[in-house]
Order: structure tokens, then C-alpha cells, then sequence
């Protein structure tokens, strides 16, 4: 029997707690990710999703995993993506994360309130570093300006295969435009559509 190709896909927020009830995060609403998974469960794949704290139904046929904070994203991609022959990190990660969260629920009354941030792993540009020759890396570069000239230097940067660039307007929304960008030059701009079917078109490409 021929083994399947397994893909690893990340999805949705992180959170980063500054008390046990507060944190910081995004608006990522994962369907760009999940849209990937149950679309790379349709092509054959062996399907691993990691997701964030969002709540989608987990796409048939996929392994999904479920991480709140950024550090535990890496930690769970780093367990998978060894044996994994595409990685794609849709995940909109936390950059920061507070310094020193509270033990107990900060109370109100000091007027003004000083959070310290440090910053999160990078965890594409993790796994661009150690990637190995047979895998397919993917990431996707959410900007507000400059679109192409920021994605491109974030797909050196990282050691990507491919960058699937968007603008800031695509979180938490059904459809999104997006330019893909790849490694050896190609330059590929999608038109507006609905995730589910960029996640068709994008894989597509990228699997090409
Ligand atoms: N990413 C990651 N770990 C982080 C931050 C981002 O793995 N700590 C990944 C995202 O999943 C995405 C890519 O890096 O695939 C680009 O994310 P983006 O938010 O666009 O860019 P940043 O690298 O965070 O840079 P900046 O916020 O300065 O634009």
C-alpha cells in the first residue's frame, strides 16, 4: 500500500494570557486554515491541524490538535513537522506575549497600567531554518502597506518555498484576495474568492 503524504497546517489565533482571564490575540477566525486541511484531506493527504482557539468544526478526515498560546503551537509543530512532507502556517501567531502574566486577576484602580511584552518564537522561521530538502514549507504574510516588498522578504527571511500574501482586511473574513509568491520567482496574483476555494487554488499551486 502506498503511504499518504502527510501535510501539517496551521490555524486561527494564539492567546497570550496576562491573567487567568485576560489575554492578548487577533481576529483570526482559522477558515483560511481549516479550509486548507479538509482540502488536503480531499486530495489524498495524510491531514495534521493544529489549531488555535477557535470554534470550527474539525474538517473530516483530519487530525486536529488544539494549542492556546504560541509557545504551545511550536511545541506541538515541532513534534509533527519532522514527518511532515508540506507545512503550511496559517496561524495568525501572537508576535508578543506578556512578560510576566498574573497569577491572580489584575484589579482596577492604579490609574494606568504598564504590560511589558516579550516576543514570541518564530515558528516559520524556525522550521525554514531546519527544513529539510524533501519539505514543502508555506507561509502566509498578513500586511497593511507593501504588500508584495514585505512578503517576499518574509519568504527569504523565513526559508520558505512559498508566501501567500494578503492584506490585513482578509482576517476574519469569508473571502480574501491573495498573491502567492514563491521561492524561484514565480509571482502568482488569485483573485477574490471565498477561503474554502482559495485554499483549492493555493494548494494546487503549490503542489504543482
Ligand atoms: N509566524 C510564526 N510565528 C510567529 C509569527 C508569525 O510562525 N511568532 C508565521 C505566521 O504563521 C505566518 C508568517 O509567520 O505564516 C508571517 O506572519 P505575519 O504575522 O505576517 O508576520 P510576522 O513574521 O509576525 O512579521 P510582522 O508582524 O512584523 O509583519
Amino acid at each position: 500500500m502506498k503511504l499518504k503524504r502527510r501535510i501539517l497546517i496551521t490555524a486561527g489565533p494564539t492567546r497570550e494570557y496576562l491573567d487567568p482571564v485576560r489575554y492578548l490575540s487577533n481576529d483570526s477566525s482559522g477558515r483560511m486554515g481549516f479550509a486548507l486541511a479538509e482540502a488536503a484531506v480531499h486530495l489524498g493527504f495524510a491531514a495534521t491541524l493544529i489549531a488555535g482557539p477557535v470554534a470550527r468544526p474539525t474538517p473530516h478526515g483530519a487530525k486536529r490538535i488544539d494549542v492556546v498560546t504560541a509557545r504551545e503551537m511550536r511545541t506541538a509543530v515541532r513534534k509533527h513537522a519532522r514527518q511532515a512532507d508540506v507545512v503550511i502556517m496559517a496561524a495568525a501567531v501572537a508576535d508578543y506575549r506578556p512578560a510576566r502574566p498574573a497569577r491572580h486577576k489584575i484589579k482596577k484602580g492604579t490609574g494606568r497600567l504598564t504590560v511589558v511584552l516579550e516576543e514570541n518564537p518564530d515558528i516559520l522561521a524556525e522550521l525554514g531554518h531546519r527544513k529539510e530538502s524533501h519539505q514543502m514549507l508555506v507561509g502566509f504574510a498578513l500586511e497593511t502597506g507593501n504588500l508584495e516588498r514585505n512578503a517576499r522578504a518574509k519568504l527569504e527571511k523565513k526559508n520558505c518555498d512559498w508566501i501567500v500574501a494578503n492584506f490585513a482586511t482578509a482576517i476574519n473574513a469569508r473571502s480574501s484576495r491573495a498573491l502567492l509568491l514563491s521561492k524561484d520567482g514565480k509571482r502568482i496574483p488569485l483573485p477574490r474568492l471565498p477561503k474554502e476555494e482559495l485554499a483549492v487554488v493555493i494548494l494546487s499551486h503549490v503542489l504543482s
